[in-house]
């Protein structure tokens, strides 16, 4: 069969990945969580403590090797070598990796990566900008949104579910601070694809949303 490919894009917290994953599998497809490449690059800003600034960055990421390999089915990341499929997780390095990913050289950076694997397999990538930059030509597009309460609430109950500390204004202050950075930075912002079908996952769940895509797909 022909390679073919979904774009889901969003804000943070609006259940990209567990849907993206669960449809991939659905699909018998692969999944390819585009925010944890911008992740991995934040990892290493964090841990370089980069400044940031365009013609700086580009010269880092010269010397920086991201790829993601699946075990599987799991996608793993990998940072020079190193593999950072779970450092990326946490909320430090996703600041980094949100105000990383406004530079242009990072998403220039990035973009060769996701075509390839998004040429060579039939796919589910989630992001921001899937729809509207990687792949224009995406078979089918999504956009899945959720209020700003709902995605605090959720990422509230995420963490403490994993024992650790979470304090509700904090969660919903850095979801606010991350969705005005990728709404407003000048490359690639976080907008809908005038041909994405938008879901609002506010009063479903992951399984309804599945199940609204798997339609759309199948008409
Ligand atoms: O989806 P996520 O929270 O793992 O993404 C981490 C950061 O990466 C997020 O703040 C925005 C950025 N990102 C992006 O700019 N473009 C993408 N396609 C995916 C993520």
């Amino acid at each position: 069969m022909k390679v073919y490919n979904i774009a889901i894009d969003g804000p943070s917290g609006a259940g990209k990945s567990t849907v993206a994953r669960s449809l991939a599998a659905r699909l018998g497809i692969a999944y390819l969580d585009t925010g944890a490449l911008y992740r991995a690059v934040g990892l290493k800003a964090m841990r370089e403590n980069w400044e940031e600034n365009d013609a700086f960055v580009s010269e880092k990421l010269k010397h920086t090797d991201i790829g993601v390999s699946y075990d599987g089915g799991k996608q793993k990341v990998f940072l020079d070598g190193e593999d950072v499929t779970e450092k990326i997780r946490v909320d430090e390095v996703s600041g980094w990796g949100s105000r990383f990913s406004a530079l242009p050289s990072v998403r220039a950076a990035l973009l060769g990566l996701q075509r390839r694997i998004a040429s060579e397999y039939s796919s589910v990538l989630d992001g921001r900008d899937i729809g509207t930059c990687v792949l224009p030509e995406a078979k089918y597009k999504f956009f899945l949104t959720a209020s700003v309460d709902k995605r605090a609430f959720r990422r509230y109950n995420e963490l403490r579910s994993k024992g650790l500390p979470a304090d509700y204004e904090k969660v919903r202050s850095d979801i606010e601070a991350r969705d005005y950075r990728d709404i407003h930075r000048a490359v690639s912002p976080l907008k809908k694809a005038d041909d994405a079908i938008e879901i609002d996952s506010d009063d479903i769940g992951a399984e309804e949303v599945v199940q609204k895509m798997l339609s759309c797909i199948s008409e």
